[in-house]
């Protein structure tokens, strides 16, 4: 059987009960293939590898090595909440790695979608040797992959944690969620006991900021990306559209328009809103804004961003347009 395809014949997980049956057999799979080995987790403090990483707590406790990776392409405030989270709340085997100047140099000049996210991918599980060799036995890498990735690693993106792995990779792979979508990581999660505030949270794609820094990444162009996205969310939670909004962030792509500030020429970039509804990522729908809330968003952006001077409304659902630009 093909353990990438999930069973005609597997109900879809909407109670706690499927969910402790689902969690009762994935600590058994999970305790059976690694035995008292220790595994790695690429904690990316996105729902998907937080669930994983309780999950993988339950089954297998201090064997579980969580590495954070800070790619230097995460949302403001995000690494530092990851440390607190995992190290403070649950009492997890966190390491903190920052790669972000290993990251963003390796990006330099890429502007071909596909190609970052590889670079992103491949230099993830570089780090993860580099961390898995300065420690003795670890045989396994587990992954939040879900199956979206799986559906959609055929053509339509290459997400970095479905073949993007390198044949001599020294480490097995343990994926306890990749059959689920995405409304079922979080059943599943609530179950765990996780709080909602993190199992509630909006998904954040693995390439993180870097697949919303549209073409090649620019320092100067991320950190203005990062601030308007902390003011978008910052909004949504005042208003109460956070806890209503699937998934919602900015984008910003890689060319300027003519603007006027102070009396002179201002040249910016543009930051895109995207607001989505979905179940499952595979299709979603556009959320309505209020007009007042775009208008004080792009006040704020506008006034408070350097380099931002226009604030643009992504009104395309999915299909045609995927959920992230690149
Ligand atoms: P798309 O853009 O394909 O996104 O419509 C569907 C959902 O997947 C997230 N996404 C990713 N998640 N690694 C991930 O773990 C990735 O490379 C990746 N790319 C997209 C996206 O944010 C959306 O929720």
């Amino acid at each position: 059987m093909d353990s990438n395809k999930r069973p005609e014949t597997m109900a879809r997980i909407q109670t706690k009960e499927q969910a402790d049956a689902f969690i009762a057999e994935q600590v058994a799979a999970v305790r059976e293939q690694v035995g008292g080995g220790k595994v790695l987790l690429a904690l990316s403090g996105g729902v998907d590898s937080s669930v994983v990483a309780a999950l993988l707590i339950k089954a297998i406790g201090k064997q579980l090595i969580c590495v954070h990776v800070n790619h230097g392409l995460m949302r403001k405030g995000e690494s530092e909440q990851v440390i607190e989270v995992f190290r403070e709340g649950l009492d997890a085997n966190l390491v903190y790695v920052d790669a972000s100047e290993r990251f963003l140099s390796k990006l330099e000049g890429v502007c071909e979608p596909e190609k970052k996210r590889k670079i992103i991918g491949n230099e993830f599980i570089v780090v993860f040797d580099e961390e898995a060799s300065k420690l003795t036995d670890v045989r396994f890498l587990a992954q939040g992959t879900i199956y979206p990735d799986i559906l959609e690693s055929d053509g339509v993106k290459a997400h970095h944690n479905v073949g993007g792995l390198p044949e001599d990779m020294a480490m097995e792979l343990v994926e306890p969620v990749k059959l689920l979508y995405k409304d079922e990581v979080r059943v599943v999660g609530k179950a765990l006991g996780l709080p909602a505030s993190m199992v509630d949270r909006q998904p954040f794609p693995g390439p993180g900021l870097g697949v919303r820094c549209l073409g090649a990444i620019n320092r100067d162009r991320l950190h203005a990306l990062r601030e308007a996205d902390a003011i978008l969310r910052e909004e949504f939670d005042n208003c109460g559209l956070a806890s209503k909004v699937w998934q919602y962030f900015i984008a910003v792509p890689d060319f300027k328009s003519v603007g006027v500030k102070d009396g002179k020429r201002y040249e910016g970039w543009p930051a895109i809103i995207r607001a989505v509804n979905t179940v499952d990522a595979m299709t979603a729908t556009i959320e309505e804004i209020p007009y007042d809330v775009l208008h004080r968003i792009t006040d704020r952006i506008t006034h408070e961003v350097d380099g931002i001077n226009r604030v643009l409304l992504d009104l395309t659902p999915k299909p045609i347009g995927t959920i992230e630009w690149e």
